[in-house]
């Protein structure tokens, strides 16, 4: 039976860390969705707008190998609908979030991945514009 993998990020200013999630979560089933995070979202969360659009980081997700399909993600709250929307087997996420998503485990099987080390997207903002 084909399995399907879910997996959710901001994906800004895109870079290897994201690049490797992403293989690693395709590894482990058939299929490959992808949830790219609202504009809006990240600056309710963040308090500062992605530097590249939604838009523009959907259209980079989508372009990847490993990628199936991708979707906005408008609200954390609404995670369960979308595993269950998208027919989600596994959902996958970086371990940075280690132990919050246990409470799908009754949806799903849930898949922390390590972090690529000493890199991330703020880490790079901050590089790029001297302020590291
Ligand atoms: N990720 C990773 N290794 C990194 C950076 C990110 O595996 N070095 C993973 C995250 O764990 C997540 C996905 O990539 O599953 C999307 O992460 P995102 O938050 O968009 O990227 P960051 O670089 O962590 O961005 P920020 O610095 O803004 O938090």
């Amino acid at each position: 039976m084909s399995r399907t993998v879910i997996t959710f990020g901001t994906f800004d200013v895109f870079h290897v860390g994201h690049l490797r999630v992403i293989e690693r979560a395709a590894a482990l089933g058939d299929r490959l969705v992808v949830g790219v995070s609202a504009d809006a979202l990240n600056i309710k969360k963040k308090g500062r707008a992605p530097v590249f659009s939604e838009g523009e980081r959907m259209e980079i997700v989508a372009a990847l190998k490993p990628v199936d399909a991708v979707f906005r993600e408008d609200s954390l709250e609404q995670k369960r609908d979308y595993i269950i929307e998208h027919g989600a087997d596994v959902l996958v996420m970086g371990d940075d979030w280690e132990g919050k998503f246990d409470e799908f485990k009754d949806v799903c099987d849930v898949v922390y991945l390590t972090r690529t080390p000493a890199i991330s997207t703020t880490a790079l903002i901050e590089k790029i514009s001297g302020t590291a």
